[in-house]
């Protein structure tokens, strides 16, 4: 079990990316305080960019800031619920030969650790209550010591990350259309404790569309990532392709990474990340870890759930729907990016 900084408040001080970090005042009020319990300290925002992370963040915004990148490293970037699992898996099985006996001995958060783990929560609270005795989290000086190659991953903007990391090591960013990402989402929140909302679905929307909620903005995230799509070390994928044609999206990672599959190897890997198989392969899923206390052992709400696009159609009311539409149409203005939000083959 890895020690655990205490908890922090932000206190306004000008970090050395050039972030500041303040408690959203909001968040420390009803109903939010109500809604969203564990965040009993609030949230805080990044400004520039106005990312929204928890405060505990804080202590480790320099460390992560600092981490030293190496140039055989994969750094998988996403907006949550958007195939970050998925996508790590297989790239770690094409940046390891395709290794399935290591990936099926050694869970994904130990291979593929996530830097989000070291901070999301008040995991000090929950150690010290004793019930993460099975939870695999790699701190950032871990991270650090770890053999290379790497496969790392987070929800971080670019601009809380290493300044070198894009000229140096190579990136993928997975986006996901924001309606199923919402969905998922809110979904997520019933199950993991460390997150926790008490509200419905459509309380839900409009903490979200207001940047009320962990990892918000979403766009802010995404066209980022967009922004710099012309960088050689940069691979967008989309959930949606994913879905569409596996193979097609598996040979675009291979290729970016330079490391040849066989035609073999890609018929094992898409085998291996099949949504019934994987949804069962307890190395990504996390049932042990929901199981001991980090969320709500509920068949209907998994951490590998439904895996579908356009479940949102069975969410959204429509008003709530036109109010989202809306709010997609604003923000991806001039951007020149579209989502896919059904898929009639998948
Ligand atoms: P749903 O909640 O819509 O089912 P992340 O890993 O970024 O947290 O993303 C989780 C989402 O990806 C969940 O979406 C999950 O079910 C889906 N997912 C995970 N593995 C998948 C797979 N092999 N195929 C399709 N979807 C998958």
């Amino acid at each position: 079990m890895p020690s655990f900084d205490s908890h922090h408040q932000p206190d306004g001080r000008l970090l050395q990316s050039g972030v500041k970090f303040t408690v959203i005042p909001e968040t420390l009020q009803s109903p939010f305080k109500d809604h969203f319990p564990a965040y009993y300290k609030g949230l805080v925002r990044a400004e520039p960019g106005g990312f929204v992370i928890h405060p505990k963040f804080v202590n480790n915004a320099e460390k992560i800031y600092n981490m030293k990148v190496r140039s055989d490293d994969v750094w998988i970037r996403t907006f949550p619920r958007s195939g970050t699992t998925w996508t790590s898996e297989l790239t770690w099985l094409i940046m390891n030969d395709c290794n399935f006996e290591e990936a099926a001995r050694v869970g994904q958060p130990i291979r593929s650790p996530n830097l989000d783990a070291n901070y999301i929560n008040h995991w000090d609270k929950f150690a010290a209550e004793g019930s993460f005795d099975t939870m695999d989290i790699i701190t950032i000086d871990e991270i650090e010591k770890m053999p290379s190659p790497r496969v790392l991953k987070c929800h971080l903007p670019f601009d809380l990350l290493p300044p070198n990391l894009l000229d140096t090591a190579k990136v993928i960013y997975v986006a996901r259309n924001p309606k199923d990402a919402i969905v998922s989402l809110f979904y997520f929140h019933k199950l993991v404790n460390l997150c926790t909302f008490t509200g419905d679905l459509e309380t839900f929307v409009d903490y979200f569309l207001d940047n009320k909620v962990l990892w918000t903005p979403y766009f802010g995230t995404v066209l980022d990532a967009w922004g710099k799509r012309s960088h050689p070390n940069l691979l967008i994928l989309f959930y949606e392709d994913m879905k569409k044609d596996i193979r097609a999206q598996i040979k675009r990672i291979s290729t970016f990474l330079n490391k040849p599959v066989t035609p073999e190897q890609i018929e094992k890997l898409v085998d291996h990340v099949r949504f019934d198989k994987f949804s069962k392969n307890e190395s990504v899923n996390y049932t042990k870890e929901i199981k001991a206390g980090v969320g709500k052992d509920d068949p209907n709400n998994t951490f590998v759930r439904k895996g579908q696009t356009g479940g949102w159609k069975n969410h959204f009311s429509p008003e709530v729907n036109r109010k989202i539409d809306e709010w997609i149409a604003k923000n991806l203005e001039g951007t020149g990016l579209k989502f896919v939000t059904e898929l009639n083959d998948q």
